[in-house]
């Protein structure tokens, strides 16, 4: 295969496994015991290129039932959302920290998110995005390294590496919530803001490193 000398630098100082190669690893992991209870894994779905990474926490019911990320409630919610930033579900890559679904929903534990994010770390490499959009705590708290919460760190511009970071409410905590949906429409329009801003950044969005 033909390829540019940028192309060749890209892939020398990013190297990645290609998406196809982490969904078979992904699907044979029993690296936890959460293998045991899946249906399914939900390795995630969206452009293989996508500008925007959007990660979420663990599969639910439904995610368990489709193999795919955010179909329940909260993930109609999450399509509303990505229309307010004026993205479409199919221009963005979704997936979460957790590949297998945890019993009756509850939180991921420290050695579940320990043996799975590899693979998100991976997916992260692979796709590239300029940003990522992490919905909820664990997902900002993995790919920002910190145990500052959601609370304060959501609608703030954060970067990680070479990564753009976002923090938003998870779309489940807004669905009952009506001051949370509010900060999580006014975060989605500060999104789209973002992305359309030459440099990436908006005026509202308060910046940190
Ligand atoms: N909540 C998540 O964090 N991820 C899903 O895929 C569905 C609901």
């Amino acid at each position: 295969m033909d390829m540019t000398s940028s192309q060749t630098n890209a892939a020398r100082q990013h190297p990645h496994i290609p998406l196809d190669e982490l969904r078979a690893q992904v699907a044979a992991c029993r690296q936890c015991p959460l293998c045991e209870g899946r249906t399914q894994t939900v390795f995630g779905v969206g452009n293989p290129e996508a500008r925007v990474l959007i990660v979420g926490e663990a599969p639910g019911k439904n995610e368990d039932l489709q193999g795919e990320p955010f179909v329940g409630a909260a993930g109609k919610y999450l399509n509303e959302l990505l229309a307010i930033a004026g993205l479409a579900r199919d221009e963005v890559f979704i997936a979460n920290v957790l590949k297998c679904r945890p019993p009756s929903n509850r939180d991921p534990r420290p050695e579940e998110i320990q043996a799975c994010t590899p693979f998100l770390r991976e997916q992260t490499r692979t796709i590239d995005p300029e940003f990522i959009v992490t919905l909820g705590n664990f997902a900002t708290k993995f790919i920002l390294k910190t145990d500052v919460g959601i609370t304060r760190l959501h609608g703030t511009l954060q970067r990680a590496g070479r990564f753009k970071v976002f923090p938003i409410f998870h779309p489940a905590a807004a669905l009952y919530d009506g001051k949370k949906r509010e900060a999580l429409e006014n975060d989605f329009a500060t999104l789209g803001e973002l992305l359309s801003a030459p440099d990436g950044r908006a005026a509202t969005a308060s910046s940190s490193s």
